[in-house]
């Protein structure tokens, strides 16, 4: 009998470069965020997620590159041989803060998190600059892809009242700054549901199920993918959005527990988020083998059941 046939794998290559004054050497194909990670020089990104294909929309994660005419987004450009990257030059810093203070000044970047609070004050975002906000409920007209016109000196802002058309989930547009991370888990990158995509142009481009349809009227699933990857809050648990409009949301008295999905035998991991002996949101962790953070509507929304004891099982 022959031999198995031996498939040889090429050597991998190296690609030498330089990021902000530092020789580095990584793999070809590394994305220059990559590299930068490596080195430990800190890089914001908005549209890029891990767990997804780049998409290229925010351009927070711009950096330098010696001989190229324009900035070169660091999240999905490869590192090249003899490269040399600047993360923190003078153009690098004011077109983030461009991009910053025109996401700050039309949407509402609250519960944006900590890292964005921290760029906001490192590249000197000041969204008040463009005028004051609106007062809320100023805009009778406003709905997603709108911006409302300025009254006087008020700014355009994307505020606009929020989506509540089912039991699981809600949408809040006013925080939405476009990331296409809820179209892409959505879609090819995760559920292939599609029941999310861009719609308009321009300043009218916006998040829309299919004809803006509510909800429960669209393909969704309920698988709640786009929840889990929204960087914003746009997309909430219907769960916490209640606890947050009766102020009661407190992650300082939450614990999260780590359990296996109990309704099949893939066994997603869940990340259980708890308060007050309740499940108030479920995620899955990004660098899980199986999930990637990904879940269906069992394993997201069906923890319900946990809470809802027979009478017989109460304490007496
Ligand atoms: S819940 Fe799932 S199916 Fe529905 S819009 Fe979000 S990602 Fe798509
Ligand atoms: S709803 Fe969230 S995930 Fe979707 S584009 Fe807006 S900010 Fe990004
Ligand atoms: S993070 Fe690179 S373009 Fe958004």
């Amino acid at each position: 009998m022959a031999p198995p046939l031996q498939v040889k794998q090429l050597p991998e290559r190296i690609v030498h470069a330089t990021i902000d004054g530092q020789r580095v050497a990584v793999p070809e194909g590394t994305t220059i965020l990559a590299a930068c990670r490596s080195q430990a020089a800190e890089v914001p990104t908005l549209c890029f997620l891990e767990t997804l294909a780049p998409v290229n929309v925010c351009r927070a994660c711009v950096v330098e590159v010696e001989g190229s005419r324009a900035l070169v987004p660091a999240c999905s450009r490869p590192l090249e041989t003899d490269m040399v990257v600047s993360t923190r030059s003078k153009r690098v810093d004011k077109s983030r803060r461009m991009v910053l203070e025109f996401l700050a000044s039309s949407v509402d970047m609250s519960l944006a998190g900590p890292d964005v609070e921290r760029w906001m004050e490192e590249y000197g975002v000041d969204p008040d600059r463009y005028g004051p906000k609106a007062a809320a409920g100023a805009d009778l007209d406003a709905r997603a892809g709108r911006h409302g016109p300025t009254v006087g000196a008020e700014r355009a802002t994307a505020a606009q009242p929020v989506k509540v058309d089912n039991d699981l989930y809600v949408r809040d547009y006013s925080r939405c700054i476009l990331c296409y991370k809820c179209v892409e888990a959505c879609g090819d990158q995760a559920q292939h549901t599609f029941a999310l995509a861009v719609a308009g142009r321009g300043f009218d481009a916006h998040i829309a199920t299919e004809f803006e349809v509510p909800l429960p009227e669209s393909a969704c699933v309920y698988c709640g993918n786009c929840v889990g990857v929204c960087p914003t809050g746009a997309l909430m648990f219907k769960s916490e959005y209640d606890l947050r409009q009766a102020n009661q949301w407190d992650e300082s008295r939450q614990t999260v527990t780590d359990t296996i999905c109990p309704y099949c035998g893939v066994g997603c991991t869940l990340e259980l988020h708890v308060q007050d002996n309740a499940i108030v949101k479920v995620t899955s962790p990004m660098d899980h083998e199986v999930t990637s953070g990904h879940l269906c509507i069992k394993g997201r929304f069906g923890f319900e059941f946990v809470q809802q004891r027979p009478p017989a099982a109460e304490p007496r």
